[in-house]
């Protein structure tokens, strides 16, 4: 059994945004040496894969979300060789490496960008979205940019608007010229050539737009943005297509995966976009985004196991690097009973759990109380509605010394206050952290195919304090409760005898009584 392992199926996928990972150069910007220097403690960790957020030379105004070469490093990362020797090193280790492509846009100092500029004649004019005013002067249509103001931005020297989605130093690519779309399948080529493994394509569902530019339909909505309802500037269907094209470019590559963050789509519409000739899998928002109810999670997993077709495979995550950590949100103070359950929930439903790097210790976010203290961008533009990214990307903790052992130099974000107890030393010296539970969860769901690839069966359908459901495989029954609640529960188990595999000792039948926040793994004798 254990030879059917899949990595991006089976596995664990570990998010790292490398500026706040490690910084081996201490220049207070985590790079890819540091990466590498921490790959033993990964692969202790038990995850098989790293998805890197982008690594490429970028002028961070999206903070590397920008990019300004798709085959190139950033120097602040390292070099290619860098890049290369984590390659090398990590597959030593059976870790393999997950690429962030962000191909809806470049950075305005890609160099691309600055030809489409000089006039309409250059040839990478139309690698861009460029339309001439309205005869008033006005954009060319409604679209707005969701990172504030008009998604159109004018050029005085070429009397023309580009069209960008997110902030204007990102203007977006013209999917529909033959050129852009060669450009960019090359990439996918050429990172292959460097043996990394897969991808995590940012915002793919936007790539195409309507190819009338038409007005959006007006809704109601907070910021201008959500005043429209997004019928022609996301979700095209062209964008089918060319999902079979890039799988096309994947499958020739053994173990080759592709994973897609949708920007405002329904779970259904998400998994619209997974199966065969398109992607392995996608993002499931609803999921990520529940309040802290039991039901609540349940029922979003179940309602996107049940929209994908055959041959697509869910993953779920709760944490990443646009929104407040999970600990934070769950969690009360600094108790770690939530933060437990999560990791668990995560390791044990149907779906590559992602984790997002600290996730394993209960990093919780920094907190953002000045406006004079952002560096992302839109944390300025919407204070203090909304404060911006910076909170979840502070530096990991690895020890109670200085900048909490991430640099000797002063980090480009404030580490938390929290790192002299909340650091990976010290979790991994106490028996009862949330470091050596997610560590003996992760051991654990890698000895027992079933938590990997098993069937998902709901014992409690609507479930109030715990959830119970079953993880089968072959002859395999493994039993998982996990307890939401802060009171003491009874579980009734199906008929026969039960053998406590983590999180209890014993053999029970009948029923079971549950601790607080408890999880506990049975399997069937
Ligand atoms: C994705 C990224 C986010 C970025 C945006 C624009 O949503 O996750 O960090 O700002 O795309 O590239
Ligand atoms: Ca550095």
């Amino acid at each position: 059994m254990k030879n059917d392992f899949l990595w991006w199926r089976d596995g664990i996928i570990y998010q790292i945004y490398p500026r706040s990972f490690a910084d081996s150069n201490n220049d207070g910007i985590g790079d890819l040496p540091g990466i590498t220097n921490k790959l033993d403690y990964l692969q202790d960790l038990g995850v098989d894969a790293l998805w890197l957020s982008p690594i490429y030379p970028s002028p961070d105004v999206d903070y590397g979300y920008d990019v300004a070469d798709y085959t190139g490093i950033d120097p602040k990362f390292g070099t290619m060789e860098d890049f290369e020797k984590l390659v090398s090193e990590a597959k030593k280790r059976d870790i393999h490496i997950v690429l962030d492509l962000v191909l809806n846009h470049t950075s305005d100092q890609h160099p691309w960008f600055i030809q489409s500029k000089e006039s309409e004649e250059n040839p990478y004019h139309d690698w861009y979205l460029w339309l001439y005013p309205k005869s008033d002067g006005e954009p060319p249509n409604n679209w707005a940019a969701i990172f504030g103001g008009s998604g159109w931005e004018y050029d005085p020297q070429l009397g023309q608007y580009y069209y960008h989605m997110f902030y204007k130093e990102q203007p977006d690519l013209n999917w529909r010229n033959a050129e852009v779309r060669q450009a960019m399948l090359d990439v996918f080529r050429f990172w292959l050539g460097k043996g990394v493994d897969g991808f995590r394509l940012d915002v793919f569902n936007v790539y195409f737009k309507d190819a009338a530019f038409r007005d959006n339909p007006p809704k109601m909505g907070i910021r201008a943005f959500d005043r429209q309802k997004h019928l022609y500037d996301c979700s095209q269907p062209e964008m089918y297509p060319l999902l079979g094209e890039i799988r096309e470019i994947l499958d020739q590559h053994p173990g080759g995966y592709a994973v897609g963050e949708t920007f405002n789509a329904s779970t259904a519409q998400t998994a619209t976009y997974c199966g065969k000739d398109k992607l392995h899998a996608a993002f499931n928002f609803e999921f990520a985004e529940n309040r802290w109810h039991p039901k609540r999670f349940l029922d979003s997993a179940q309602k996107w196991y049940a929209s994908l077709e055959e041959g697509a495979w869910p993953n779920n995550f709760l944490s990443n690097h646009d929104m407040i950590r999970a600990a934070s949100r769950y969690c009360f103070g600094e108790d770690e009973r939530r933060a437990k359950v999560a990791l668990a929930m995560l390791l044990t439903f149907k779906g590559t759990p992602f984790i997002y790097y600290g996730e394993e210790i209960g990093m919780r976010d920094i907190p953002i109380r000045r406006k004079s203290d952002i560096l992302d961008p839109i944390g300025k533009t919407f204070w203090p509605l909304y404060k911006g990214r910076d909170g979840c990307r502070a530096p990991m903790q690895w020890t109670g010394g200085k900048n909490a052992g991430f640099s000797d130099a002063k980090p480009w974000l404030p580490v938390n206050k929290n790192y002299t107890q909340r650091n990976v030393v010290n979790q991994a010296a106490q028996p009862d952290s949330l470091l050596l539970f997610f560590k003996s969860l992760a051991a654990l769901r890698k000895s027992e195919p079933a938590l990997q690839r098993g069937d998902f069966n709901a014992l409690t359908p609507d479930p109030h304090t715990f959830l119970a459901f079953e993880r089968t495989l072959g002859e395999d029954r493994l039993l998982v409760l996990l307890n939401f609640s802060s009171r003491e529960d009874q579980a009734h188990l199906p008929e026969g005898k039960w053998q406590a595999i983590f999180g209890s000792e014993g053999v029970f039948e009948n029923k079971l009584d549950l601790a607080p926040y408890q999880v506990i793994i049975l399997k069937r004798q």
